[in-house]
């Protein structure tokens, strides 16, 4: 086993167990949870395909299909009258009847004060969870019809997250935890080498690879970051308070270049809580008590 399989299977915490719903904790630790959530599902599903790729020679249609359909001509998102309900106690309606499409290209920012549902409206459009009632197309596929493993294929895939806390492994290089996105899409280390040093390239850090995540500062931590989310050219990128845990200077930096990737085409859908953040967006949408309107 190769010191990346380990290092995966360590991430996957043993053998495949669908882990417990997770439990309302603080901002910081539930986005962790998430996060960590993401990885356990992804691995697994990108393992389940491996499998299947060495059973089955040649082309596999049923394996394509959960790629989703990066042609697909329509809204990348399409949300209609999705609710999300957590029973509690106490119960609460975190989102409330929202409708909401975005196209290839957009560039979205989602702002709204502590416990608005932010959080909750990205976990929905990052497949990390299910809406209540109401419907989710993804590039056209109802989501809600898609397994478990299903779900993780087409996200490891589709989607790039970024997190406010960087979430990425302090024991391994910057060049490592950008390949695991590579690994997350089912990539070979031969395919996921020159795409992690390209996406370094990309984010201005070419000349960090071989360092230690735990010797950079907040901002070069965060690009890595987005390097990991765009390795393998993702069609939609999340991002859940990106600039939350940084000050002004790599606030701006980090800005520009989520600026640069929407520029290039990248759909980017972003929460923060910062008006000024958001100013930066083609397009804003405020999140009020789980209810969502579209800003001029
Ligand atoms: N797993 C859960 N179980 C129960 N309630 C939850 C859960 N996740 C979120 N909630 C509730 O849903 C509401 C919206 O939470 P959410 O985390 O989406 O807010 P947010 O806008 O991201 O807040 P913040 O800015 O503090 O991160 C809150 O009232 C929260 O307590
Ligand atoms: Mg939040």
């Amino acid at each position: 086993m190769s010191d990346f399989d380990a290092l995966l299977r360590s991430l996957d915490g043993g053998e495949a167990q669908p882990g417990p719903e997770p439990v309302r904790q603080e901002p910081v630790a539930w986005t962790a949870a998430s996060a960590r959530r993401h990885d356990r599902e992804t691995v697994r599903a990108a393992r389940r395909r491996a499998r299947e790729r060495s059973r089955i020679a040649g082309p596999d249609s049923a394996v394509a299909s959960r790629a989703g359909d990066p042609a697909y001509a329509g809204p990348i998102i399409s949300l209609d009258d999705v609710t999300r309900f957590f029973p509690g106690p106490p119960p609460v309606n975190a989102l409330r009847g929202i409708d909401l499409t975005v196209e290839r290209g957009d560039y979205l920012a989602i702002v709204g004060p502590s416990g608005s549902g932010k959080s909750t409206m990205l976990n929905t459009l990052g497949l990390l969870d299910r809406p209540s009632t109401g419907t989710f197309l993804f590039e056209g596929i109802d989501v809600a019809a898609l397994s478990d493993d299903d779900r993780a294929a087409l996200r490891g895939n589709a989607i790039g997250f970024v997190f406010q806390s960087f979430h990425l492994l302090p024991t391994r290089s910057v060049l490592e935890n950008v390949m695991l996105a590579g690994a997350y899409a089912g990539l070979t280390r031969e395919e996921r080498e020159p795409l992690a040093r390209a996406a370094l390239d990309r984010v201005g850090l070419a000349h960090r690879v071989d360092f230690s995540p735990a010797t950079l500062s907040g901002g070069e931590r965060q690009r890595v970051a987005i390097a990991r989310a765009v390795s393998t050219t993702p069609r939609l990128l999340l991002a859940d308070e990106p600039t939350g845990n940084l000050d002004r200077k790599n606030s701006e930096s980090v800005m520009r270049l989520f600026e640069e990737l929407g520029q290039e085409g990248l759909t980017i859908v972003m929460i923060t809580h910062d008006d000024a953040v958001a100013e930066a967006a083609g397009r804003r949408a405020r999140i009020h008590d789980g209810e969502l309107s579209e800003l001029a």
